[in-house]
């Protein structure tokens, strides 16, 4: 199996979320449970963004022992310099230079023409290379860049001397074929692509971040960079715990996987939640609420027979302990029956559940879901009837 590095961004694209800032304490924090988590790289902030954020990330730097951290920069010496200061005291440091490619962002927001884009970028990289052995290079919107071009963008970076070459769809316009068919062009075509690590950047604007990522995987990605939930600018990045998970689950077709210790997913994604202030959805995909949770009667009824009828995976891969049977309106009087058990009326006889099952049914067309206090009351003016 093939190993895919996991570079989590939670610190610095998914700090970018609206209303999100994290302190330096706060940054500490979710970065050491990262590294229990087991992601290879850790980009832990833009240290020329605010003096706060250089000494967050110096912070960082400082306390991870067993990741890459990663500083920010874009393609100008005061935001090397930046980072350079910011992973003093890092055990493995390295850089991830920026500069757009595309012609939307060349034309509007540079203003420079093909080959300056080229030269800056190159300058940049060799001067980053006096001080970082490890250096990432990212063609901001190299979705929307003519493949060509991003060829030659590659080549230059490879040759200036990086050693990651990053792919970001940074506006989430890329479908999983066309991402997939730019990671098999570069495979292809450009020379010396061997000497380095390719890398994808998703962001999730039309709901398809994790699905390009597995396609750059599936055409020879060996990084996927991402966050923890999925938080980060607009829509948000690849949820590195649907690629984690995807990967382990799917693990024959994708002949690839992470080194995460995926047991560590469920806490590590409340920590980000609760730092943040980022609620997780109830139906997000692995670290929703509801991702383990079964309503419906038919649903529960093959759950209580065999887990693998409505589950692919076991909550315990994540670190949670059990699935969940949330009684509702849809749920049968197999599911209902165990319940009572786990409640402790296992004596009540074949009619006395029928009829409870009867009232069960009356409470959950009223109430979206029947807790176990309503189940409780129910059942003790029950017990008091027969
Ligand atoms: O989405 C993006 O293009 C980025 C770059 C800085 C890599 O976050
Ligand atoms: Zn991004």
């Amino acid at each position: 199996m093939r190993k895919i590095y996991i570079f989590d961004t939670t610190l610095r694209d998914g700090e970018q979320s609206p209303g999100v800032n994290l302190n330096t304490q706060e940054k500490v924090e979710i970065a050491l449970q990262l590294e229990k988590l087991g992601v290879d790289r850790i980009e832990a902030g833009f240290p020329a963004a605010s003096p706060g954020d250089l000494a967050a990330v110096n912070a960082v730097a400082r306390a991870v022992k067993n990741a890459t951290i990663v500083g920010l920069a874009r393609s100008r010496e005061p935001d090397i310099d930046a980072v350079k200061e910011a992973l003093i005291g890092a055990q493995d440091p390295c850089i991830h230079l920026f500069l757009a490619t595309s012609p939307i962002h060349r034309k509007h927001k540079l203003r420079m023409e093909k080959e300056q884009v080229l030269e800056n970028a190159e300058r940049a990289i060799r001067y980053a290379k006096q001080y970082f052995d490890k250096i990432e290079f990212s063609p901001e919107d190299a979705g929307r860049t003519e493949l060509e071009f991003l060829c030659e963008v590659t080549e230059m970076a490879i040759n200036a001397g990086a050693t990651v070459v990053n792919i970001p769809d940074t506006v989430g316009y890329m479908t999983p074929q066309e991402f997939g068919n730019i990671f098999k062009t570069l495979k292809e075509k450009v020379p010396g692509i061997e000497r380095i690590q390719l890398s994808a950047h998703c962001h999730d604007d039309l709901g398809m971040a994790t699905a390009n990522a597995l396609a750059a995987i599936l055409n020879g990605a060996d990084q996927i960079e991402g966050t923890i939930n999925g938080i980060g600018e607009r829509a948000g990045n690849t949820a590195l715990e649907e690629v984690a998970l995807t990967l382990e689950t799917r693990a024959e077709f994708f002949q690839a996987k992470t080194s995460l210790h995926l047991s560590e997913i469920a806490r590590t994604s409340r920590l980000v939640s609760k730092l943040t202030g980022m609620v997780v959805p109830g139906n997000k995909a692995i670290v929703g609420a509801n991702a383990f949770a079964h309503e419906s009667g038919i649903h529960q009824d093959g759950m209580l027979k065999e887990k693998s009828t409505y589950e692919i995976m076991s909550p315990d891969t994540i670190g949670l302990k059990e699935s969940k049977l949330v009684l509702g309106k849809h749920s049968g009087r197999h599911a209902f029956r165990e319940k009572l058990i786990d409640l402790g009326y296992e004596q009540l006889t074949e009619d006395q559940v029928n009829a409870a099952f009867g009232k069960f049914k009356d409470i959950a067309d009223r109430k979206k879901t029947v807790t176990d206090e309503d189940l409780r009351a129910l059942l003790e003016e029950k017990m008091i009837d027969t």
